[in-house]
């Protein structure tokens, strides 16, 4: 009998206070981030009993959080003048609601980050390829994010990550970027019937490229990951260890090492610098798909030998995508990904995790890693223990 009104919940689990404590910014203001106390999200918001109470582990942050903050970017939810920032979320389900079926108090989860708009691909599912010109995000645009005590959230939109990879949860939401820019990449080259990628190039060694290089190497790729430091550089051995080579382009320049390397049947831009997209047009394989994922907020100009790129494109049948965000599909395969690495790579994920600040309370101390630590890979906050 589904009579039930009141959540099931933690027997031990008394709500003390009706506020918890979060970082947000004042959206147009740079430089706001601060530590506030919001009031505590109940499992009641959500309709239809499908709610779920999760209790905040580890917050990621990455550039977008640097350029919220920055005020480039960023907008509070409707009726708030503060927007609580953090996208990149992992935690603990404290409580459901009483028609949730897919997850249990104690589960580890990730919330996805898009919420759906109105355009058809909302409607089907596929939030991450709205049409509509407002987009809303868990903590960038719109909507209230994770970097909180606690979050609710409709189960819909909430993965579960199984106990075993719950140290490197929080390397899930960023993972989703790749997975959806590699998944994209498959299904666009169905177009040649037969499709057997054999060398992939990653531009940037950064999160993104790390992740993207894994999860090509997991699928059997000889990949090269381009990045502007020269070795001894911690990144080149991280690439190192999983079967990947890296190429510091102040050693060898692209088209050198496409002579070598290449040709190259997928290429993952993931440097921030849009420069690197033109370079890379130049270096694709015949019938190659090149994927672009920085989100690149500037105004900067370059020259480019366009008839010749595009002359190369048209005899070569080459494809460019860009890609963004991530739908649910693409947060369980990425649990599936993290998996195998752990099965084929174990501990590697983990090293990406190289800059906890603990507590929720150390907002400098935290954007001050985020935009100094010129080692960091993953910079998060560790707001309880996992
Ligand atoms: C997030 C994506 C988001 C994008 C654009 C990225 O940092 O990881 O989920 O769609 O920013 O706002
Ligand atoms: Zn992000």
């Amino acid at each position: 009998m589904k009579t039930m009104a009141t959540p099931k919940s933690a027997s031990s689990f008394v709500p003390s206070t009706a506020t918890m404590r979060a970082i947000a910014v004042l959206p147009g203001q740079p430089g706001t981030a601060h530590l506030r106390q919001v009031p505590r999200p109940q499992l009641n918001e959500i309709p239809n009993g499908r709610g779920v109470l999760v209790r905040v582990l580890r917050v990621g942050v990455d550039g977008t959080d640097k350029e919220i903050n920055a005020a480039e970017y960023g907008q509070a939810p409707p009726g708030d003048d503060y927007l609580i920032i953090g996208h990149e979320g992992f935690g603990r389900v404290e409580a459901v609601g009483p028609e949730v079926t897919e997850l249990a108090v104690g589960d580890y989860v990730v919330a996805t980050v898009r919420r759906p708009g109105t355009s058809l691909y909302d409607i089907i599912g596929t939030n991450d390829m709205t049409t509509d010109e407002t987009y809303f995000e868990r903590g960038i645009n719109l909507r209230h994010g994770y970097l909180a005590e606690y979050y609710v959230e409709d189960v819909e939109f909430v993965v579960k990550v199984p106990s075993g990879l719950r140290e490197i949860g929080v390397l899930l939401e960023p993972l989703t970027v790749v997975e959806k820019g590699i998944a994209q990449a498959y299904e666009i080259q169905r177009r040649l019937r037969v499709w057997h990628p054999r060398r992939a190039a990653v531009m940037g060694a950064g999160t993104i490229g790390l992740l993207a290089a894994m999860a090509l190497r997991l699928r059997g790729l000889d990949v090269t990951v381009f990045g502007l430091r020269q070795k001894p550089y911690r990144n080149a051995e991280l690439l190192e260890a999983i079967g990947a080579r890296y190429i510091s382009t102040k050693d060898t320049p692209i088209p050198e090492a496409a002579k070598e390397f290449g040709p190259w049947d997928i290429m993952f831009e993931a440097t921030g610098n849009s420069f690197v997209v033109f370079e890379s047009m130049q270096v694709l394989g015949k019938n190659g798909v090149l994927v672009l994922s920085s989100v690149t907020g500037g105004d900067n100009r370059i020259e480019i030998p366009a008839d010749r790129i595009n002359l190369q494109f048209v005899l070569g049948n080459k494809v460019m995508v860009g890609t963004v965000n991530a739908n649910r599909e693409y947060f369980e395969t990425g649990v599936k990904d993290m998996a195998q690495c752990e099965a084929q790579f174990a501990g590697w994920m983990e090293r990406l995790l190289t800059h906890p600040v603990k507590g929720i309370e150390n907002v400098e101390e935290l954007f001050r890693t985020l935009t100094t630590a010129r080692d960091a890979i993953k910079v998060y906050c560790d707001i309880a223990p996992v």
